[in-house]
């Protein structure tokens, strides 16, 4: 069977990363993560962006002769990984565009494309941005400047090659209409569309290596390497062959994450490259928005960043992964600040999850030794009886709800956040409504044991709902539950997708007899 295919950009190894790129691996990991834990095969895409000219500038600023780039990007790179390990971002495969085997698969590219009759020889005159690695004609270009990042461009008269991209246009714009996933969100679609009204001009793909000779050297020139972007964007098909899956298993894939900045490169130059090669196009490509600071947008070359290494050991890795999926609907710009990540520290995290499990586990133990109890026959009385009932389709149905929101293709993770979040919530609320204290005065002990059976299950669904966001809070919560073993491994695919059980009076999964381990607060609060 297909799996499930995701990637991201690969990042430019001039600087280490930023949140906006922690940003980009936090969405493809908990998306991966959940298509794992509702038993779906899933192969998630990362890796590095390391020739060309921007490189080569970030190199020899580091104080690194020409020749020397390999050693440059090497230490850079081990900070992109350290930093995926510190968020647990456990992806499959990392690629490496300097790799071997990303080198021979760009050459055949190249060599496929030449011998289609696809790419030609000409001359370029126009315009070049270096820091965003990107051609622009003179009325792109209106006034010397990019018309992304503002920033002076350089005029450029070389022989080149040149891939035909017009020819492909009309077929890219009726893709585009006729599958309406292709591009989301759907106004980034219109994007697209609007940009291809004007006519295409085909893309400059090779540099002269006596300008700039860090890159991959065309198969057929020994004088010319290949333009990073060429380069770059078919590492979703290298780094496939790289990981030594089977390609067919793997391509296409469902999903290019994206921000919006580099949507051009990956819903034009990209599917029409594939066009060319006769090869099946991603099903989806989606442009998520930036994390701001202020006005601007985050980036390295700017040097407004926020490290997420940084914050991660300040706050806790889980604080941050929950933070960047909290804030913002997927999609849309954020204004990165501290205050709001401890705000929302100290009001989910803290004050309604810390404190439902804290309290929760508080009551097991002092009404009953810490030992799950067994289900009563009844209710202990009717009004605990209306309450149960009411919180029991809350519990059922969260993850179907989970279903709906993270494998939309509109990808409404943070609308599947606050759903498993309301659940934390409501039984919150539930703890206040039923006052167990007033029964434990009345000595009424199965009303009692079923508010805190209720519990228990409510925090055991959300502890599983919460494990593609907070790998690690959820264990953490797995083990105080006393619940035993990795999380991955205990939930079973069946019970997740078993919408019958609202129906059931056994609806309860948690195990009777479980002895509970109360731990450390989860999230101590931030003063
Ligand atoms: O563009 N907000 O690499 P890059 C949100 N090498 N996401 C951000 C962000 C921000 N402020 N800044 C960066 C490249 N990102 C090319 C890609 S792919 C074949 C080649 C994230 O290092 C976001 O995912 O500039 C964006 O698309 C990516 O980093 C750009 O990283």
């Amino acid at each position: 069977m297909k799996k499930f295919y995701i990637t991201t950009p690969i990042y430019y190894v001039n600087a280490k990363p930023h949140i906006g790129h922690a940003y980009t691996q936090v969405i493809c990991d908990c998306i991966t993560r959940s298509h794992k834990m509702f038993g779906r095969d899933a192969f998630f895409l990362t890796g590095t962006d390391e020739h060309g000219e921007k490189i080569e500038e970030a190199c020899l600023e580091a104080g690194f002769e020409k020749g020397r780039e390999k050693d440059f990007v090497d230490a850079i790179v081990d900070k992109f990984k350290e930093a995926w390990q510190k968020l647990n971002i456990r992806y499959t495969y990392f690629i490496r565009t300097t790799d071997e085997i990303h080198e021979k698969e760009v050459q055949d590219f190249l060599n496929k494309m030449k011998e289609k009759g696809d790419i030609y020889a000409g001359e370029y005159d126009g315009w070049f941005c270096t820091p965003c690695e990107t051609f622009w004609t003179d009325t792109q270009a209106e006034g010397g400047v990019c018309p992304d990042c503002n920033r002076k461009v350089d005029r450029i008269k070389e022989k080149n090659y040149f891939f035909k991209m017009s020819k492909y246009q009309k077929w890219l714009i009726d893709h585009i209409n006729e599958n309406p996933d292709f591009i989301m969100p759907g106004y980034r679609r219109n994007e697209v569309l609007g940009f291809l009204k004007e006519e295409l001009n085909d893309l400059c793909i090779s540099r002269p290596k006596e300008r700039m000779a860090w890159g991959i050297e065309l198969p057929f020139d020994k004088d010319y390497v290949v333009y990073v972007w060429f380069d770059a964007l078919i590492n979703y098909t290298s780094g496939i062959k790289a990981a030594k899956e089977g390609f067919d298993e793997v391509w296409p894939a469902d999903f290019h994450i994206i921000a919006k900045d580099i949507l051009r490169h990956h819903a034009v130059y990209w599917p029409i490259i594939l066009k060319s090669m006769g090869m099946p196009l991603p099903k989806t490509v989606f442009a998520h928005g930036w994390w701001k600071m202020g006005e601007e947008k985050m980036s390295k070359s700017k040097g407004n960043i926020v490290d997420p290494v940084e914050l991660s050991d300040k706050y806790g890795v889980d604080a941050l992964r929950y933070f960047v999926i909290k804030a913002i609907s997927l999609g849309l710009d954020g204004v990165f600040s501290e205050e709001a990540l401890v705000t929302i520290y100290n009001s989910d995290l803290a004050n309604d999850l810390g404190n439902l499990l804290n309290r929760t586990l508080t009551m097991v133990e002092k009404y009953f030794d810490g030992i799950v109890p067994e289900a009563p026959e009844g209710f202990g009385c009717d009004e605990q009886k209306n309450r149960s009932r009411e919180i029991k389709k809350e519990i059922c149905e969260i993850f179907l709800i989970i279903n709906d929101r993270v494998f939309n293709k509109e990808l409404l993770l943070k609308e599947a956040l606050e759903e498993i979040m309301a659940v934390v919530n409501i039984a919150n609320k539930y703890i206040e409504e039923s006052a167990p204290w007033k029964y434990a005065k009345e000595e009424n002990t199965d009303a009692i044991k079923i508010i805190l059976l209720d519990l228990l299950e409510a925090l055991r669904v959300t502890t599983i709902a919460l494990y593609p966001f907070m790998p690690e809070t959820s264990q953490k919560m797995w083990d105080q539950l006393g619940l035993g073993g990795k999380i991955e491994e205990e939930v079973s695919v069946e019970e997740l997708l078993d919408a019958s059980k609202a129906d059931s009076s056994d609806w309860r999964r948690f195990p009777a007899g479980t002895k509970v381990a109360k731990g450390d607060p989860l999230f101590p609060r931030i003063q």
